[in-house]
């Protein structure tokens, strides 16, 4: 039954070069900063190894094993070519870890399918705080681009969310074990949760992506973080505009030596380091991370670092935990705009856990050093006024160089108060206080 359009498709490519016209590769402009490996910069792909990608069209029905043969037709030295104007539909998990040296040029639509129960059932997981995703990318020097968008069909799956915690929602773009890479140039619209997942991966680079998507319904469309990084090094996100309700970028365990900068956040919860240490017996690493040039509007927070305390926690009936170790290090706030930001930054290493005391008489298992956060400026909310920022450490034995200069951030009263606990306050260009707003 998919034998013709499997044909179809690989006459296509024949005929590719000369009907469809394939988009320019982005160009990568690293402002303010470049990260410390050079960008990858592969030779051209082969102009005659162009495969279209084939699709029913009807909006309906499931067009992944045409795009699974592009891929493999095309791998290793080609382009695959999603084209414009056209919407392709997703109806099956697609595992793409096999790419390597190859252009994917997204100009069209590609939407992943309603179908809840199916992909719960088999959508990839990552055995990471149960996040699974539609598909996952990996492999070395892939390039996608094209100016196209990805479409999470979110809707259906924020209302089944609102009926049950547990609904398993998948990551719009899942990455595992990606190397050399660039991914930009696109639009992701309404993903189930975060919009990417980034496991496994190095030297991979996140260019000019448009992150938006609301829910229509009364039940909000939640834990929609920008990025997550997990188990990866150098990885660079820049020059991106995120409109989402939780973390606009969150590092989870070990992630190292990246780079953020130049992004716009909207509604968002931050640029979060964590949670980190929610599980006994592991040990976590969050280290050498710059984040720069950052916008932040109308969110929780601005700059936010979360650790668990040693004591059991639980945030939620479906996010619990306390107890592990490991340390965050070396981490650069820098040049950050806040407006309407509830708070600017936000350190705590009681994350989960209500009681203050309690957590002081546990102190965490993760350490906190050499953190600076500097050249803030802008208004919070009036959430926590007359408090800017709150700094929370379990124990001063645990929590150590974390500075704050050149705070220009005021509340709407025009107050510059925080809340600090186990700090040095000469360290802290801000009013420390006692007063603890949560
Ligand atoms: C799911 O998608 C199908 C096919 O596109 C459509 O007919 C149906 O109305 C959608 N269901 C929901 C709940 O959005
Ligand atoms: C990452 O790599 C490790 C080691 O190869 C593997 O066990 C794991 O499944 C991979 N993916 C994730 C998300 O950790
Ligand atoms: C993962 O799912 C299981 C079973 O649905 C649930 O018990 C657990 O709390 C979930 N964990 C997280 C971190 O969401
Ligand atoms: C993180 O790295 C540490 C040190 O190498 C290791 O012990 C730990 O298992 C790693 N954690 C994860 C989630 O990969
Ligand atoms: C900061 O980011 C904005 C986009 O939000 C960009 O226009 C500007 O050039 C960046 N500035 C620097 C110094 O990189
Ligand atoms: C920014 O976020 C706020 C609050 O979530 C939302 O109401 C508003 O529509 C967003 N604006 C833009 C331009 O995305
Ligand atoms: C700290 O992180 C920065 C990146 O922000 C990196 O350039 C520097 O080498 C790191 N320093 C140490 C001692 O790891
Ligand atoms: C969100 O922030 C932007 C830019 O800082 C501002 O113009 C806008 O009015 C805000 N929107 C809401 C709903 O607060």
């Amino acid at each position: 039954m998919r034998l013709p359009a499997l044909l179809l498709t690989a006459a296509l490519s024949l005929t590719a070069a000369l009907e469809y016209p394939l988009s320019q590769r982005p160009k990568l402009l690293p402002m303010p900063y470049s990260p410390r490996l050079p960008f990858p910069n592969p030779p051209r792909r082969s102009s005659s190894r162009v495969c279209v990608v084939n699709t029913h069209g009807d909006g309906t029905t499931d067009d992944s094993l045409s795009i699974l043969f592009a891929f493999h037709q095309c791998n290793d030295g080609g382009h695959v070519l999603f084209l414009r104007d056209v919407t392709y539909i997703v109806g099956a998990a697609m595992d793409l870890t096999f790419l390597k040296h190859v252009d994917v040029d997204i100009q069209g639509r590609i939407q992943f399918s309603n179908d809840t129960q199916y992909w719960q059932e088999n959508s990839f997981r990552f055995g990471f705080q149960n996040v699974t995703s539609f598909f996952v990318l990996g492999g070395e020097d892939v390039w996608v681009y094209g100016g196209g968008t990805l479409d999470g069909n979110g809707q259906v799956w924020y209302d089944e969310y609102a009926r049950d915690v547990f609904t398993l929602r998948p990551v719009l773009f899942g990455v595992d074990g990606l190397r050399d890479s660039v991914v930009s140039d696109l639009k992701l619209r309404w993903s189930p949760q975060y919009y990417h997942f980034v496991a496994n991966s190095s030297n991979v680079v996140f260019n000019n992506i448009d992150i938006a998507g609301d829910s229509r319904s009364q039940n909000s469309a939640k834990n929609t973080d920008g990025w997550d990084t997990y188990r990866s090094r150098d990885v660079t996100i820049m020059n991106s505009v995120i409109d989402n309700s939780d973390d606009c970028v969150s590092f989870k365990p070990n992630s190292t030596d990246i780079l953020v900068q130049s992004l716009v956040c909207n509604g968002s919860h931050g640029i979060s380091v964590g949670s980190l240490g929610q599980y006994v017996e592991e040990f976590d690493i969050v280290e050498s991370i710059m984040v720069s040039n950052i916008s932040m509007s109308n969110g929780s927070d601005g700059a936010r670092i979360k650790v668990w305390p040693n004591a059991p926690s639980a945030m939620s009936p479906d996010l619990q935990g306390g107890g592990g170790s490991g340390r965050v290090r070396n981490i650069t706030y820098e040049d950050m705009t806040v407006n309407n930001v509830d708070y600017a930054v936000q350190i705590t290493q009681c994350y989960g856990q209500r009681s203050l005391s309690l957590c002081q008489q546990h102190p965490s298992r993760l350490t906190i050093d050499d953190v600076t956060f500097r050249r803030f400026k802008g208004t919070t909310s009036q959430k926590y006024q007359p408090l800017i920022a709150s700094f929370a450490c379990s124990s001063a034995e645990v929590c150590n160089g974390i500075y704050a200069l050149d705070m220009d951030v005021v509340s709407p009263s025009g107050t510059r108060q925080a809340f600090c606990m186990n700090q040095d306050p000469r360290k802290l260009d801000v009013e420390c206080t006692d007063n603890y707003k949560g």
